[in-house]
């Protein structure tokens, strides 16, 4: 007779095997998460790095170095990270956001940027939001050199230039009556107004930032002071210009003279020759002397500053867009031309089309200042 077979050791392997691939499992499964956790970690450390390379080199010109914000909105914003998701970050990156100077960055809109560079750009913006400041309520110092722009821009037309009083309104810059009232009395009379009298209410229209600053600047005037404003004489003559443009004499007799007291003692002849010509109502006499004696490079100055700069370099020599000085593309294209590639941009870089943000007549002022760049 055969001796029976004995199955029982290999039972007894297979069992033990068994067990033994299911404990292994097991502690593959604990682990699991932790791997998982691991890899994505590292993942998200890779994203982060490569969006902060990214951000020094395309946003941080707008954005600032940190996030803090600069000619665009600060990032590194605890209310802003709060209120907004990745997908909602994703979009805006994306697109831009149309009619400001925030420009399209994914290639589907026509900017530089694969999707995966954008997702890049959010998780290195998201991995601010545990330590995002909350945003700084501006505390601007009033500064009464800005009140007296305002004041020129807004107040001027009743109570005359410097406050000196017109037939609309009494006079402001008047020391015995300043030192009669403090700035609280001031402020209230300000942000009401007296509506039945002929004084428009103010606190509806004026940030209180703008009060503060018209506040420094009656400060100024209690105590003798002289203060000129904070703008330019081009931004007065460009102003004026436009309103002639417009056939509109007042205002343009109205920047006319906020321009006097910015101007020289050659151009205040001049000056003073455009308002006879606008007052005589020849419009386009008064344009032509205007426009010689500001070329339009010096009003295309102010408008590179705020649209351009961040990205060619405040004086035009380059930064994350190409060096527009001695530029071989600006040499060989006409005004024209220029003008249509700044509105409409090239597709595939963060150069977007200006056309929703600048009229023609403001590139060509534009194009003037790249025209004297190039000598
Ligand atoms: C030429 C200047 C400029 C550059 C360069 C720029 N931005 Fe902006 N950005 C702006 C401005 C201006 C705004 C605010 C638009 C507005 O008024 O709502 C803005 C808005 C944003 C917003 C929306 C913020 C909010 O509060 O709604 C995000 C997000 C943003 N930018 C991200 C970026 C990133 C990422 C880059 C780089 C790839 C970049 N920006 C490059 C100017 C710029
Ligand atoms: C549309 C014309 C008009 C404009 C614009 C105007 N005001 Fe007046 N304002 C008046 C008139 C009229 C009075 C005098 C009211 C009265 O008779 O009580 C006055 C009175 C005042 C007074 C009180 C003066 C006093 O000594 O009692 C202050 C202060 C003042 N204005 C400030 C301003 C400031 C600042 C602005 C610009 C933000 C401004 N006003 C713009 C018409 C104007
Ligand atoms: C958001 C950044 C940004 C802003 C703002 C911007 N540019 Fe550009 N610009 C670029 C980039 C990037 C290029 C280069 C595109 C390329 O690589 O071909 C460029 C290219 C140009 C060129 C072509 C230069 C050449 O040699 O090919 C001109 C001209 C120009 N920009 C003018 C302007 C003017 C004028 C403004 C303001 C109205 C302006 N840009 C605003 C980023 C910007």
């Amino acid at each position: 007779m055969r001796p029976r077979e004995n199955y029982t050791p290999f039972i007894a392997a297979g069992l033990i095997l068994t067990v033994a691939l299911m404990i292994v499992f097991q502690i593959y499964l604990w682990l699991e998460p932790t791997r998982i956790q691991t890899v994505q970690a590292a993942d998200q450390s890779t994203a982060v790095a490569a969006g902060r390379n990214i951000f020094a080199e395309n946003c941080a010109a707008c954005h600032g170095e940190k996030g803090e914000g600069k000619l665009g909105a600060a990032l590194n914003s605890r209310t802003l990270l709060k209120t907004t998701t990745d997908q909602t970050l994703f979009g805006l990156i994306s697109t831009g956001v149309p009619g400001t100077i925030m420009p399209a960055w994914s290639q589907t809109h026509g900017g530089p940027f694969t999707d995966q560079q954008i997702a890049h750009l959010v998780a290195f913006i998201r991995a601010w939001e545990p330590t995002a400041p909350e945003p700084v309520i501006a505390t601007i110092a009033p500064d009464p050199a800005r009140g007296a722009t305002i004041f020129a821009g807004t107040c001027a037309i009743c109570h005359g230039e410097d406050g000196k009083g017109a037939k609309a309104a009494p006079a402001l810059n008047d020391a015995k009556r300043l030192k009669e009232f403090d700035d609280a009395w001031y402020r209230d009379t300000i942000m009401h107004g007296r509506p039945a009298k002929g004084m428009p209410t103010w606190g509806t229209v004026l940030a209180p930032q703008q009060i503060n600053d018209l506040i420094a600047l009656l400060g100024a005037w209690r105590e003798g002071r002289e203060v000129t404003p904070t703008t330019s004489l081009a931004k007065q003559i460009s102003n004026a210009l436009f309103a002639i443009r417009q056939f509109d004499k007042v205002d343009a007799g109205f920047y006319l003279s906020a321009a006097l007291p910015l101007a020289n003692s050659s151009q205040t002849k001049e000056i003073n020759a455009a308002l006879e010509l606008v007052k005589g109502n020849h419009l386009s006499e008064a344009e032509a002397r205007l426009v010689a004696l500001l070329p339009p490079s010096e009003i295309g100055k102010e408008l590179y500053a705020s649209n351009c700069a961040p990205c060619h370099g405040d004086d035009g020599s380059g930064g994350l867009g190409k060096s527009l000085r001695n530029s071989k593309y600006i040499q060989s294209k006409s005004d024209s031309e220029l003008v249509d590639f700044v509105a409409v941009g090239r597709k595939g870089t963060a150069m977007d089309g200006f056309k929703n943000i600048l009229s023609d007549e403001q590139l060509s002022y534009i194009i003037a200042l790249l025209r004297a760049w190039q000598k």
